[in-house]
């Protein structure tokens, strides 16, 4: 089984989308191990998206995934990773197919509801930079 961290960005809770999001992932069989509510800082911002820091759009990344609350949470299953990133769509909703997250809720590539780990390894850093193990469950309660 897999771990992956899941975000519910600030475009989808303004829009009241949190649940259906969830509800989605939920229904595809993952397991909520982990969740909190919080306003990500700069600098938690900054290391959760280190690997685009050259990219042009990187500055307007960070002002957005900080501008209000987020949930964060860690699933786990199995194919965690790749289920949670088919659940979501392609980047663009534009291109994301129907039946998707993103296919289905919308936005535009800045504002694109959710993100999910893109690898196992990504998972792991990105875990550890949103929970202490302590926050983490055992799937099995
Ligand atoms: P995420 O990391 O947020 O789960 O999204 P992702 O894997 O689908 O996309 P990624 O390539 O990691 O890009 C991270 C976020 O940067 C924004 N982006 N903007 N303007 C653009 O061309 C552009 N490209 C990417 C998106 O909001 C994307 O979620
Ligand atoms: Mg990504």
């Amino acid at each position: 089984m897999e771990r992956s961290l899941v975000l519910i960005k600030p475009d989808a809770m303004r829009r009241g989308l949190a649940g259906e999001i969830i509800s989605r992932l939920e229904s595809k069989g993952l397991k909520i191990v982990a969740m909190k509510m919080l306003r990500m800082d700069n600098a938690l911002a900054q290391r959760h998206y280190a690997v685009h820091k050259n990219k042009p759009f990187f500055d307007e990344l960070v002002d957005f995934i900080t501008s209000g609350p987020i949930i964060a949470m860690v699933l786990q299953g199995d194919n965690a990773v790749k289920v949670i990133r088919q659940t979501m769509g392609e980047t663009d909703p534009a291109k994301a197919p129907p039946g998707t997250i993103r296919g289905d809720l919308g936005g535009d590539v800045s504002h694109n509801l959710i993100h999910g780990s893109d690898s196992l390894e990504s998972a792991e850093n990105e875990v550890a930079l949103f929970f202490s193990a302590k926050e983490i469950f055992a799937p099995d309660y």
